[in-house]
């Protein structure tokens, strides 16, 4: 007789052989961000950071861009590809944190402070980035607000990564919007000095979204993207990963020989897990679920996403082989 991990593990290789076989038929690329479960972070053609998603979304000569991640993800690569069928597996895999702002409340904000320039964290809906000057994402935020004329920023709808923003640009007059992520916050100051303490010679690396007593005691602080070139490059064999738990699968993996800890076992984004094989699968065979934005909202929005992809350097609309 199987046991149950036995048959878990047959089940999870006939659905990727599964997922293989529909994706040749669909012309479709998988991208996944590096919050995923570990099983969709494997059968991925592409993982990263926000922004990393958005240039692959730009760059690829797929039909069908299957989009493991969360909606506002999903929607940017909608945004940047009008001609492509964005699908998300599970509709319901939302960002609280996105849903802190809506395009009313920042308008109203907008007439409180005329003249000041609109940041948008990509962790937003289309509706507010088509409210928005220019987007950013955690691991270009500093970058863009540094390149902006204004002094005065509306910078929605993280206050965390705000904060940490006005920290590195002090020329700069932040505005800060009362949002913030339910999963980062969860990281308390003790957490990280508890674990510090088992663990004396690891380095603390914090995600900008971390409360700004996190922050304080981290050595290093950067996006998703930016903590595994942060590793690779580092001589520390230990470090304390202060984001959600989907990391550890691809810093074990490409860092054999270094240790990860989580501060606390609370780090593990609800929405992000709700993707799965058996989800990845009904979603190539379905055709489902297509994820529009309207060409009213989407011209607008595209507006700000393609003034961040120009501060970044991307070619903006490229459609390069090679996804
Ligand atoms: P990154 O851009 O660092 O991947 O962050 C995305 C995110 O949603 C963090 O909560």
């Amino acid at each position: 007789m199987t046991n149950t991990k036995d048959s878990d593990l047959k089940y999870n290789e006939a659905l990727k052989k599964k997922i293989e076989k529909l994706k040749i038929k669909r012309n479709a690329v998988i991208i996944a961000h590096n919050y995923q479960r570990d099983e969709i972070q494997e059968i991925a053609d592409i993982s990263g950071d926000s922004l990393a998603l958005s240039q692959a979304a730009v760059r690829t000569d797929a039909d069908v861009i299957i989009f493991c991640g969360v909606q506002f993800m999903a929607e940017s690569a909608s945004i940047l590809n009008p001609d492509k069928l964005v699908l998300l597996p599970v509709m319901e895999a939302g960002c609280p944190l996105a849903d802190m702002i809506t395009p009313e409340k920042l308008r109203a904000k907008k007439i409180e402070y005329p003249g000041a320039a609109i940041v948008c964290y990509v962790n937003s809906s289309a509706e507010v980035k088509a409210e928005s000057d220019i987007a950013c994402t955690s691991s270009n935020a500093v970058q863009v607000v540094r390149a902006l004329k204004e002094k005065d920023i509306i910078f929605v709808p993280d206050k965390n990564l705000g904060r940490y923003v006005q920290s590195q640009v002090p020329d700069k007059n932040i505005i800060l919007w009362d949002g913030f992520c339910p999963t980062h916050i969860r990281v308390q100051e003790e957490d990280i000095v508890k674990t510090k303490d088992a663990h004396p010679e690891a380095e603390v690396i914090a995600h900008p979204e971390c409360n700004p007593a996190v922050l304080a005691l981290a050595d290093h602080i950067c996006s998703t993207g930016g903590m595994f070139k942060y590793v690779k490059e580092s001589r520390s064999k230990e470090f304390i990963i202060s984001t959600e738990s989907g990391m550890l699968y691809k810093l074990q993996k490409e860092n054999p020989g270094k240790k990860f800890y989580l501060p606390t076992s609370h780090l593990v984004c609800a929405n992000m897990k709700l993707i799965t094989l058996g989800w990845v699968a009904h979603s190539l065979e379905n055709m489902v679920y297509e994820i529009k934005v309207s060409d009213e909202v989407r011209e607008k929005a595209k507006r700000a996403l393609d003034r961040m992809l120009a501060v970044t350097g991307e070619k903006q609309g490229a459609a390069l082989a090679g996804y």
